[in-house]
């Protein structure tokens, strides 16, 4: 195990990691299609809920998780949740609580990054052809475009490859060397980007029509229309704020645990969660959103998944200096992505280090080809099949994308507040400038978070069941997910690579927590203690 654990340089330095960690494509590419194709102003209010029930609670809990698992020399779910665990039952019980919390982390990092990293490649694509007008051109719409661009091998495998070269080289350079180095440029960018991006946005005036103007667009995401509140945009709204602020995936507590034991947790925890919520509602509700209605009317608002990479793209067609503001906002989705898809690199890197004594300049490098291997079928389909469903990395994000993270947070505020209780207020509190109230941490943290968490994954589990999720018959599975029939093994490919991940992720979890406390769970005593 590492003797010295590195530590983040400055405050400011670590909290512009924390928020490049958070902020990310779901900002900017996911928040807005979810919003809109969830009802807009319906979505907000359950997305506030979600906001502060969840979202803030479960954050504080995990830079507690990851302080604490830092200074045993820890940078991974699994001990992590040993070790608190422990606090409340026996050394073996807390063995499995943490190898299954463990497992849930390892699945969402080994699998949410192979796709989310494709994402990536296309928004570094997107950049270099906005910048050369390749989309430009009226004669073929931009839906056909983008078909073009996943099924073109050297544009995907290029851009990707760039990406998680580049990715490897920063984390390689370390934690504070590295990554806080290179959020502390990269970040300030992203804002001013979005910023500026948001300016134009609204300020667009009604181009196109007189009803449809880009205010409009920021008033149905805006104003409040309880009427249409629905559970789908309650789980939908939840399960946004998972993914937005990175919870329920591991990354948090990995950076964490590069803490000082004393170092503040619940404003530095709470700054991320500011961060990222403005980058969010306002910059990332202030862009996509406004643009498309001033374009496109209420229609084009709700264009889901394609909001990003074929309506905007049709909108700086038409835009003065479309070529630029096109760059702008891909490159701007391209530092969203990367600053985040770093955390993951890092927590593959301190498994390495950690569990198999791998040096990270070496594992930063290794984790971007075992994410190349695991990403490949994503890259494949399209290329393949010729089809443009994405059949593959739905299936994934369906799962590592939302249903895992709202379980792995379930485990996580039970262990840390429900079962230790006290002692974990303290601990969360140690060095801290402002502290969580005690009856805050009591009623909330305790009971609600995770009675709201525990709701959330009830319904979505029915939600899943009646979408013939938990189905292995590849032509039911195409069926409920409308994608084209062909593409059934693709779909249950995914199904059996979710599954193999989770065992393997389970029996690396458990020996990563043997390996330290082998003695402690065979004596069933705490016997380690810093
Ligand atoms: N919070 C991130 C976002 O909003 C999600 C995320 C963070 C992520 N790190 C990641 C996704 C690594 C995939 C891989 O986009």
């Amino acid at each position: 195990m590492a003797e010295t654990r590195d530590t983040w340089g400055t405050k400011i330095g670590l909290i512009l990691a924390m928020a490049g960690n958070a902020v990310g494509l779901g900002n900017f590419w996911r928040f807005p299609y979810q919003a809109a194709s969830n009802g807009g102003g319906s979505f907000m209010i359950p997305y506030f809920f979600a906001l502060f029930l969840l979202g803030i609670p479960l954050m504080l809990v995990e830079w507690t998780q990851g302080r604490t698992g830092g200074k045993y020399g820890h940078g991974t779910v699994a001990p992590m949740l040993y070790l608190h665990a422990r606090e409340a039952v026996s050394p073996s019980a807390a063995a499995i609580i943490g190898a299954l919390g463990g497992m849930f982390a390892f699945s969402v990092m080994a699998l949410l990054t192979s796709y989310y990293s494709q994402i990536i490649g296309w928004t570094l694509g997107y950049s270099y052809l906005s910048l050369t007008g390749a989309y430009m051109d009226k004669a073929v719409n931009t839906g056909q475009f983008f078909v073009n661009y996943i099924q073109n091998p050297v544009y995907v495998f290029v851009f990707w490859g760039i990406a998680l070269v580049l990715m490897a080289y920063t984390v390689s350079g370390g934690v504070q060397g590295g990554i806080e180095k290179w959020a502390s440029v990269m970040m300030p960018i992203l804002y001013v980007f979005g910023v500026i991006l948001a300016i134009r946005a609204i300020t667009l005036g009604a181009p196109v029509k007189p009803e449809w103007s880009a205010i409009k667009g920021l008033d149905y995401l805006w104003e409040p229309r309880w009427a249409d509140l629905t559970w789908k945009s309650a789980l939908a709204a939840a399960g946004q704020i998972f993914f937005t602020l990175s919870v329920g995936m591991g990354i948090i507590q990995n950076y964490a645990s590069y803490l000082k034991p004393d170092d503040d947790i619940v404003l530095s925890g709470l700054a991320t969660v500011s961060l990222n919520e403005f980058a969010e509602v306002i910059l990332g509700g202030s862009i996509a959103i406004p643009i498309a209605y001033a374009y496109l009317g209420p229609k084009g608002v709700g264009a889901g998944v394609g909001l990003s990479f074929i309506s905007l793209p049709n909108v700086f067609r038409d835009l003065p200096g479309g070529q630029l503001w096109g760059a702008m906002w891909f490159f701007l989705l391209f530092i969203a992505g990367f600053t985040s898809a770093i955390a993951m690199f890092n927590y593959l890197a301190a498994m390495l280090e950690e569990d198999a004594g791998i040096n990270r300049r070496v594992g930063a490098y290794v984790a971007a080809l075992t994410f190349f291997i695991i990403g490949l079928p994503v890259a494949l389909e399209p290329i393949l099949t010729k089809t443009a469903d994405l059949a593959y990395l739905t299936e994934l994000d369906n799962w590592v994308g939302s249903y895992f993270l709202v379980v792995l947070g379930l485990i996580e505020v039970l262990v840390t507040a429900t079962m230790w209780g006290h002692g974990a207020w303290e601990e969360m509190n140690r060095g801290a400038y402002v502290k969580v109230p005690k009856w805050y941490f009591d009623i909330f943290m305790r009971w609600i978070t995770p009675i709201y968490i525990a709701v959330i994954l009830f319904f979505s589990t029915l939600d899943y069941a009646k979408g013939g999720y938990f189905s292995f018959n590849p032509d039911t599975l195409v069926k409920y997910l409308g994608v084209d029939p062909k593409l059934g093994p693709w779909v249950l490919t995914a199904r059996i690579v979710i599954i193999v991940v989770l065992v393997i992720g389970f029996f690396v979890s458990y020996k990563s927590i043997k390996r330290s406390y082998g003695e402690e769970i065979a004596q069933g005593k705490v016997l380690i203690r810093r």
